[in-house]
C-alpha cells in the first residue's frame, strides 16, 4: 500500500530532506517519509486543483474540525466537538499563537529532550523556558513530574507537552497525563499538547490518550502533515474545548491565523476521513523497521542504546559508547556524516547532552539496512 521513492524520486519529491545532503549521503534526519502520501490525499488535492481551488482560505474551518472529530472517534474513542478546531498555518506557529494568546504569564516548562522549535517558540513568545530533563541513562524514563511540580511551584504557568514524544518515541500513559493535569490545575498552569505524532502511535504499544480527554483546560495543536507526509500542504489546527479560548483565537488579527492553505485543508479532510487504512500500513512499516533496527544495531553497533519505539518513526540513539574516550575528535554524528549518513544531532534536541542522535526510520528496509551498515563502519573503534 505504501509507494516507496527511489533515491532519484525522493530527491525530487523531498527537496529539504534529500536536497540538504550531498549526492550519495542517505538522509535520515528531518521528519519526512521516503514514500508518497496516501492516495486519498493525492486524489483529493489533484481534484481540488482541477476545480481551481487556488484562492484564499475561507473564514470557516473548511470542514477540518468535523473530519478530525470523526478520526478521533474511530481511532481513540474520543468525542471532540467539530467546532473545537481552529485552523492555523502549521503546528509550530499554532504553538506560538497559543503561548502568546491563551497561556498565563510566566515561564514555560519545556521537557528535554525536545523538538528544537519548542525552545524557539518559547523565546519568540517572549517567555522564559524552564527545562525539565529526562534521564538519558534510563530507557524507561518518562516526564519527571516531581521536577514539573517544582517548576510550577517556582512560578512556571505553562507546560509544552509533546505527546507522543519526539524524539523519545514514547506514548504518555493516561495516569501520567492525569497527574500532570492535577499539578497544572493546582498551580493555575496550562498544558499545551503538541499531538502531531499521535496518528503514528504503533500498533503493539500503549494506546494514545488525547490530552484534552483528561484535561478540558488543556490546548492541543495537531495536523495531518506529519503522519501523512504532507508538510508542503500547510494546514494545522488548534484544538480548544473552551469556547472562550476559541473566541480569543478567532478575534486575533487575521495575519496571525491565516496562511493555512485551502489545499492543505482539502488534504487534511481527506486524510482524517479516508486515511485510516493507509495510516495502518505506515504504522506496520514503522513497527517492522523498528524491529529491523534492533537486529541491525545488534549486528553493527552493539554498544548503541535505544528506547523501544512506541510512536513515530524517529528513533533516539545513545551513541556515547562510540565517542572518543577523551571527548576529543569528531563526535558520532559528524563521523556518521563522513560515512554517508545524515542524522539529527542529539544536541539540537537536548543542549549539552553529548553522543545522541535521532534516526529517521520512515524509509525502505533496504535503505535502513544500508544506513546502519554505514554507521557501523563509520563508528567502528579505530
Ligand atoms: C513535535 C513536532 N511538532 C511539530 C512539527 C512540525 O509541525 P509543522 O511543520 O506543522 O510546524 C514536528 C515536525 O517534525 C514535530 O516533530
Amino acid at each position: 500500500m505504501l509507494r516507496d521513492h527511489t533515491d532519484a524520486e525522493a530527491r525530487a519529491a523531498l527537496p529539504l530532506k534529500w536536497g540538504a545532503v550531498p549526492e550519495g549521503t542517505i538522509p535520515a534526519w528531518v521528519a519526512e517519509m521516503d514514500w508518497h502520501t496516501a492516495p486519498a490525499v493525492t486524489d483529493a488535492v489533484t481534484a481540488a486543483l482541477q476545480r481551481g481551488v487556488t484562492g484564499y482560505a475561507p473564514f470557516d474551518d473548511a470542514g477540518v474540525g468535523a473530519a478530525y472529530a470523526g478520526f478521533a472517534r474511530r481511532q481513540w474513542g474520543w468525542e471532540v466537538p467539530p467546532e473545537a478546531s481552529v485552523p492555523v498555518p502549521a503546528v509550530v506557529p499554532g504553538l506560538r499563537l497559543v503561548l502568546e494568546s491563551l497561556c498565563p504569564p510566566g515561564p514555560v516548562v519545556v521537557p528535554l529532550p525536545c523538538y528544537p522549535p519548542f525552545r524557539d517558540v518559547v523565546a519568540l513568545a517572549g517567555r522564559e523556558a524552564v527545562h525539565v530533563e529526562t534521564d538519558p541513562d534510563d530507557p524507561e524514563a518518562a516526564l519527571d513530574l516531581a521536577a514539573v511540580e517544582r517548576a510550577f511551584a517556582a512560578g512556571a504557568r505553562t507546560l509544552l507537552l509533546c505527546s507522543p514524544h519526539n524524539p523519545l518515541g514514547r506514548v504518555a500513559r493516561r495516569a501520567e497525563l492525569e497527574a500532570l493535569r492535577d499539578l497544572a490545575a493546582h498551580h493555575g498552569a496550562r498544558v499545551v499538547a503538541d499531538e502531531v505524532h499521535a496518528p503514528l502511535t504503533l500498533p503493539d504499544g500503549p494506546a494514545f490518550t488525547p490530552y484534552l480527554a483528561v484535561d478540558p483546560r488543556g490546548i492541543a495543536v495537531t495536523s495531518t502533515t506529519k503522519s501523512f507526509n504532507a508538510p508542503g500542504l500547510p494546514c494545522a489546527q488548534v484544538v480548544a474545548l473552551d469556547p472562550e479560548d476559541r473566541a480569543v483565537l478567532q478575534a486575533l488579527p487575521l495575519v496571525q491565523t491565516h496562511g493555512w492553505s485551502p489545499l492543505g485543508a482539502v488534504a487534511s479532510v481527506a486524510a482524517w476521513r479516508h486515511g485510516d487504512a493507509w495510516l495502518a500500513a505506515v504504522r506496520d512499516r514503522v513497527a517492522a523497521n523498528r524491529d529491523l533496527l534492533g537486529t541491525l544495531l545488534a549486528a553493527h553497533l552493539p554498544l548503541a542504546r535505544t528506547r523501544r519505539l512506541e510512536a513515530t518513526y524517529l528513533a533516539w540513539l545513545d551513541l556515547r559508547a562510540y565517542a572518543a574516550p577523551d571527548g576529543r575528535g569528531p563526535d558520532p554524528v559528524a563521523r556518521a556524516e563522513a560515512g554517508g549518513v545524515r542524522l539529527g544531532p542529539g544536541e539540537d534536541y537536548h543542549p549539552g547532552l553529548p553522543g545522541h542522535a535521532r534516526l529517521n526510520l520512515a524509509t525502505s528496509p533496504d535503505r535502513l539496512t544500508e544506513v546502519v551498515r554505514r554507521l557501523g563502519v563509520a563508528l567502528a573503534p579505530a
